[in-house]
């Protein structure tokens, strides 16, 4: 691991989980915990809790848990080595540089990118106001943007030929670093030369203000090139989990986040009031990106109006909704895309289209209603049979009336039609279960019916949870008797394996269980035994019990192994002989252990 344990304990110490989360969410005190709704899926009532002692959180409601380091790597989106810098920034931790010749190499270039990138950003923004730029700023005033948003967005113009580089070049900047950058190309005889030229450039930010990025338009109508090229993915940037103005984004006061197709709807909006928007950055949105997301309460897609526009729309809605995401569409008519829409009827008529966004049942109606012709019957019979699909995917009684009446409203379609169309599925559906055989099972005459042996989860929890509360100890008797082969949840043999092995390693307490591992599911299994609630629990007792009954458990498996081999009709008779004095030992124990 980059950062010593000594480090990361310093960064919790220092970053308080009921802050740190408070941050994000809303917490209410209810008894020695707080609660709030949970920033991680959709819910109404708050099943997200954090305990200021135990420094950890967790949510009853999707499992998701962990210290202050799990909460932000989730909601920021960051790796493990990002979140230890974020919360060390956070705390104002100093951090500590690596003794790992590669590590140190790869941590300098990505600091030299930064500020490559940040020179970058302010050589172009000035480039742009010089008297040699009069066609970009032709450029920036035919697209109505004010002197405010340009500084906003430090939106600049690149150089003719390879004015940035040589500026970098005399700052002391390698042409690896500025290559690196993504800021040159190489000639074909070996030269470089500035990858952006003649275009206007847009930084794109990280939510810590960092530029990570570029994106370049042209400014003259011109066929022989792309309208805008991007920096590529590098080490410091990612497209895919990234989001443009998001930096802006996270600030707003809005519930609601808009997102957009195009860097300058973004600055468009942005420059008319709105300041609740972010863009996808040139690709189909990702499930990185709306993870990005997931804090705000409702995420509405402003696609453009055409076709890809739309055929992006549903893509993205699906993503967002699979992500838990509260997502709605804005219908926009009369222009091609959101810049356009807000130039020709102002903030005011835009944010009425925010108001009036639709939902992904209306979204997925509508586009289904648009290649057919209800006036024409065997259309209409279809119509009604894919929005019953649709509506049939509605948990929520009410609001799928609610979307029924509305449908039937909107589409001159009778309830009644409606109604029994989607009963019929859902009928369908649910007979389709319950049609299902019982299994018959062949009776048993050595093995009692009914008769459950393993250990089932809830015992297998019981053990994690008696190591977390009393730990070494714990161990120190259990080892023996339940090795980590015994279990038989996966989640649970994973973390006895490492917690067996750290006592093994330290023959002392842990001081932190969540640090050991970095398996998601791993994490929020901990947390959610971490946070039950621990009066009235005898640990000395349950952990008599656990012993008890396990023993009991394996001597009950051990008799069924004999009897299934004992069914084994080629066995000599040696072997029954043998076979059946096992049995009888083991009986007898039985007998004994009840
Ligand atoms: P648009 O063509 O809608 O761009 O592409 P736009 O930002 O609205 O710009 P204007 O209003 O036409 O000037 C949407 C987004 O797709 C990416 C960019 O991120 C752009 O903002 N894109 C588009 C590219 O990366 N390359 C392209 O050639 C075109
Ligand atoms: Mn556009």
């Amino acid at each position: 691991m980059f950062y010593s344990d000594e480090i990361i304990e310093e960064i919790k110490n220092r970053n308080d989980i009921l802050d740190v989360v408070s941050q994000y969410v809303t917490l209410k005190r209810s008894g020695r915990n707080y609660m709030g709704l949970c920033p991680f899926h959709r819910e109404d009532t708050p099943s997200f809790s954090v305990s200021p002692e135990r420094q950890i959180f967790h949510c009853f409601g999707c499992g998701v848990g962990g210290n202050s380091i799990n909460f932000i790597s989730k909601i920021e989106n960051l790796s493990f080595k990002e979140t230890i810098e974020f919360l060390a920034d956070r705390a104002g931790i100093v951090l500590p540089t690596s003794n790992n010749a590669e590590d140190t190499e790869k941590q300098n270039l990505k600091k030299k990118i930064y500020e490559i990138n940040e020179l970058a950003a302010n050589f172009f923004h000035e480039n742009l106001y010089k008297p040699t730029s009069k066609l970009a700023q032709e450029y920036v005033k035919s697209r109505k943007l004010d002197n405010k948003t340009l500084k906003m967005f430090l939106i600049g113009y690149s150089g003719t030929y390879s004015e940035l580089h040589y500026f970098l070049k005399q700052k002391g900047y390698t042409d690896k670093e500025i290559y690196a950058s993504n800021l040159a190309t190489i000639t074909d005889d070996g030269k470089y030369i500035d990858r952006f030229r003649k275009r206007l450039m847009i930084p794109i930010m990280d939510v810590r203000n960092r530029i990570i990025a570029f994106g370049g338009r042209i400014i003259e109508d011109r066929k022989d090139t792309a309208k805008y090229i991007n920096t590529n993915d590098n080490l410091v940037y990612s497209k895919g989990r990234n989001l443009f103005a998001l930096n802006l984004a996270k600030k707003s006061n809005d519930k609601r986040i808009i997102i957009v197709e195009g860097y300058m709807d973004a600055i468009s909006l942005y420059q008319r009031g709105l300041d609740n928007v972010v863009a996808s950055l040139g690709t189909a949105l990702t499930e990185a990106q709306g993870r990005l997301l997931r804090n705000k309460e409702q995420v509405i897609i402003s696609y453009d109006s055409d076709g890809a526009g739309q055929a992006a729309t549903l893509r993205g809605l699906d993503i967002l909704q699979n992500l838990g995401i509260n997502v709605r569409v804005l219908q926009m008519e009369g222009a091609k895309d959101p810049d356009e829409y807000i130039i020709k009827f102002g903030s005011a008529g835009f944010n009425k289209l925010v108001d009036n966004a639709i939902s992904l049942v209306e979204f997925k109606v509508k586009t289904l209603k648009k290649d057919l012709n209800l006036n024409n019957v065997d259309d209409k019979i279809k119509f009604l049979n894919q929005i019953a699909k649709v509506l049939s995917t509605v948990n929520n009684k009410m609001e799928k009336e609610v979307y029924i009446d509305k449908i039937s409203e909107e589409y001159k379609i009778s309830k009644e039609a409606i109604y029994s169309e989607v009963n019929k599925l859902e009928y369908a559906n649910s007979t389709s279960k319950t049609i299902l055989e019982m299994p018959k099972v062949k009776a048993e005459l050595y093995i009692p019916k009914n008769e459950k042996i393993s250990i089932d989860e809830k015992k297998e929890n019981l053990i994690i949870k008696l190591l977390i509360m009393a730990q070494y100890k714990v161990y120190k008797e259990l080892k023996e008797i339940i090795k980590p082969e015994d279990f038989r949840n996966e989640i649970n043999r994973t973390i006895i394996e490492k917690l067996y092995q750290k006592y093994e390693e330290t023959n002392a307490d842990i001081e932190d269980f969540l640090i050991l591992f970095d398996d998601e599911k791993v994490v929020n299994k901990l947390s959610s035994i971490m946070m039950e609630n621990e009066e009235n629990f005898d640990v000395d007792k349950c952990l008599q019990d656990v012993i008890k009954s396990f023993n009991k458990e394996k001597l009950l498996t051990e008799r069924n192994n004999i009897i299934q081999k004992l069914k084994n009709s080629n066995l000599s008779s040696d072997e029954t002989l043998k076979l059946e004095n096992d049995l009888s030992k083991i009986l007898v124990k039985i007998a004994q252990s009840k």
